[in-house]
């Protein structure tokens, strides 16, 4: 197979930044061998400058960086600290000057102007780059006039890993079930909120015991509101909603409830009746959106515990179509990205 060079740039160096530069370094030969791609990281800006190399940053020079982070976190390095060459650039400027064909967004979602990531989109674009984020601020805010502006541009613009972390449930409306007309989609994209109410309903357990515990094991985050109050899955449906039924909708259209009032009482009656309470985003073909909680029957493949997500699409043609996977983690979400960046080639 003829192999074709794709240079990507990262702006974000955080779990999943990092983690597109570690299943790169990882996999860069798999991937060249199997799909005739050889990924060239030729950029990366995080909150302290820039690096780059126009030939492809070498292995010492990403390690050096994920170092001094470490560092500057406080967690011991393995090696002494070097300061890496930042250039001088801004972020901005690298996305703007250094040739390269994708740039991948990873710096963290902010749903009230959806800054810095949505000007790093729009620069991109504009400057005749391909996108892939896992950013979902821009996204649920912005959606229709990024997709429009990459149409415009030729460029692509892939969202995959923002609603679902490794769960591909945008690729596979978007490749394997073309063809359908998508009647419904819902489902659990919070694993924070599924934790937490499976533990609650397996264990017996009050809400603020085990959301303590989620924190202390990281799998909550130490201000866990947007995740409990359901605010993080209706910044999921949205993009899902925009994307597959062509909506104009943003996050703050969606009728919201979130888990903080469930109670063990609640939980235990729903059990006895044969249902388990979780929090289920759902958007329809009338364009109708809600994030709340609803019982499922204990044989509805919805029912999926832990921090796993899921969701059934409803097809015209192809029925009903469930999906279970991760949500979140750092490799997990970084390959979803990667796996954009080979769709786009
Ligand atoms: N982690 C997951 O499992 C997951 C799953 C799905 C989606 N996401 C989304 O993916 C994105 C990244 O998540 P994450 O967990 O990797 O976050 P993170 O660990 O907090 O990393 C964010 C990175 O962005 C950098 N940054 C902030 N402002 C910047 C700017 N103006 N220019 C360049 N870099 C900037 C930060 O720099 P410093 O390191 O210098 O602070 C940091 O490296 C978020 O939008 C998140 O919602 C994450």
């Amino acid at each position: 197979m003829k192999e074709k060079t794709v240079r990507i740039s990262i702006a974000g160096f955080g779990h999943v930044g990092g983690g597109v530069a570690e299943i790169v370094r990882q996999k860069r030969e798999e991937i060249a061998r199997i799909h005739g791609i050889n990924i060239k990281i030729v950029g990366i800006a995080d909150l302290r400058g820039v690096i780059v190399d126009e030939n492809g940053l070498s292995e010492d020079a990403i390690l050096k960086l994920k170092r001094e982070k470490r560092k500057r976190k406080g967690e011991e390095a393995e090696d002494i600290y070097v300061d890496t060459n930042t250039t001088g650039m801004t972020t901005l400027e690298m996305i703007r000057e250094v040739e390269h064909e994708i740039m991948v967004e990873a710096t963290p979602t902010n749903i009230v102007d959806g800054e810095p990531g949505l000007s790093h989109i729009i620069t991109a674009l504009e400057s005749g780059r391909h996108v892939v984020t896992s950013n979902k601020g821009p996204m649920a805010l912005e959606s229709t006039r990024l997709i429009e502006l990459a149409a415009k541009k030729g460029k692509e613009l892939r969202f995959g890993s923002t609603v679902g972390g490794a769960t591909p449930i945008i690729s596979l409306i978007r490749e394997n079930l073309a063809g359908n007309r998508i009647i419904s989609v819902k489902g659990i994209l919070n694993g924070t909120c599924n934790y937490i109410l499976t533990r609650m309903t397996e264990e017996g357990l009050p809400y603020e015991h085990v959301l303590k515990e989620a924190q202390e094991l990281g799998i909550a985050e130490a201000d866990p509101s947007k995740d409990v109050s359901g605010i993080d899955t209706a910044l999921k449906l949205v993009i899902l909603a925009n994307f597959v039924f062509g909506l104009n909708a943003s996050y703050k259209d969606v009728e919201v409830v979130g888990i903080e009032e469930i109670t063990l009482d609640a939980l235990k009656l729903a059990d006895d009746a044969g249902y388990v309470i979780k929090l289920i985003g759902a958007v329809d073909q009338e364009g109708d959106l809600s994030v709340r909680q609803r019982l499922v029957p204990k044989e509805n493949p919805l029912n999926v515990g832990g921090t796993l997500n899921v969701a059934t699409i409803r097809t015209d043609l192809a029925g009903d179509i469930t999906i279970v996977g991760k949500g979140a983690g750092p490799i997990e979400t970084a390959s979803a990205v990667i796996s954009d960046i080979i769709s786009i080639g």
